[in-house]
């Protein structure tokens, strides 16, 4: 593989843009697989820990894990970067960015914000779940930290953060590769609002388990066990 374009693309302005823009996307779509691997809590612990069994016996785990590690650090350094030159770029124009400016959205506006939140959170979340002991089963490790309202708040704030993120991070993201033309705009902008819904998922995983309707479940089917004995 030839690395030498990754120089090539970092010399620009345009070349990082489109780097953070790829590493976003990148990123984005570990999310929803991550999210999509997430839902089979609803389905029970059998499915939770198959799955959860099945990524730690697959040898290709660590590697996707460390492309993911890269991704980020080349996220993160190219978003700081850009930013400082944008910063340095309006200071000399006296263009105070700041401000809101017409067109912004509260997503493109917080971007910094969110983006230091969604980093703090991405710590608590690996020394907690990735480098934690699962000799009780992934699953009951999950589901035993959401039953605690201060895991559950961070959760919250990590999903909000991730969703405000991606609602204008996408569309940037397309923009920024040349995917965007006037008679799709719109429609690009509804799958940005779409996929900041999506991460929001994150939370109400969370939050399913934190008010305790597995447990509900659990309770009503073995209602109707008792209920068929008798
Ligand atoms: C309901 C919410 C979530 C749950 C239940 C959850 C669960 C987990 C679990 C159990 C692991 C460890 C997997 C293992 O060691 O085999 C993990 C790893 C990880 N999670 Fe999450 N996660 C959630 C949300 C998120 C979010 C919002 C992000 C990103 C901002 C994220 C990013 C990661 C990353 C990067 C890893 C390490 C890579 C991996 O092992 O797959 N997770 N997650």
């Amino acid at each position: 593989m030839n690395y030498l374009f990754l120089f090539r693309m970092i010399k620009t302005s345009v070349g990082r843009k489109q780097l953070m823009a790829v590493t976003g996307l990148l990123i984005a779509s570990f999310l929803f697989i991550h999210l999509a691997g997430n839902l089979l809590l609803f389905k029970g612990e059998d499915w939770y820990n198959g799955w959860s069994e099945l990524l730690i016996a697959n040898p290709a785990t660590i590697y996707i894990e460390i492309g993911l590690l890269f991704l980020f650090i080349i996220h993160i350094t190219m978003a700081v970067w850009v930013r400082t030159e944008d910063l340095i770029n309006a200071s000399y124009r006296k263009y105070d960015m700041s401000r809101w400016h017409g067109g912004r959205t509260i997503g493109s506006a917080t971007m910094l914000y969110t983006a230091i939140i969604i980093l703090v959170y991405l710590v608590f979340h690996i020394i907690h779940f990735r480098f934690a002991d699962k000799s009780i089963g992934v699953y009951q490790m999950v589901v035993s930290a959401f039953r605690s309202p201060l895991f559950v708040s961070i959760y919250i704030i990590g999903s909000v953060a991730l969703a405000l993120h991606l609602s204008h991070g996408f569309q940037s993201a397309l923009e920024t590769l040349g995917i965007n033309h006037i008679k799709y705009n719109v429609y690009i902008k509804i799958a940005g609002y779409l996929v900041a819904v999506c991460m929001v998922f994150f939370a109400v995983i969370s939050l399913y388990f934190y008010f305790g309707l597995d447990l509900r479940e659990i309770a009503d089917a073995s209602n109707i066990v008792e209920m068929t004995i008798e």
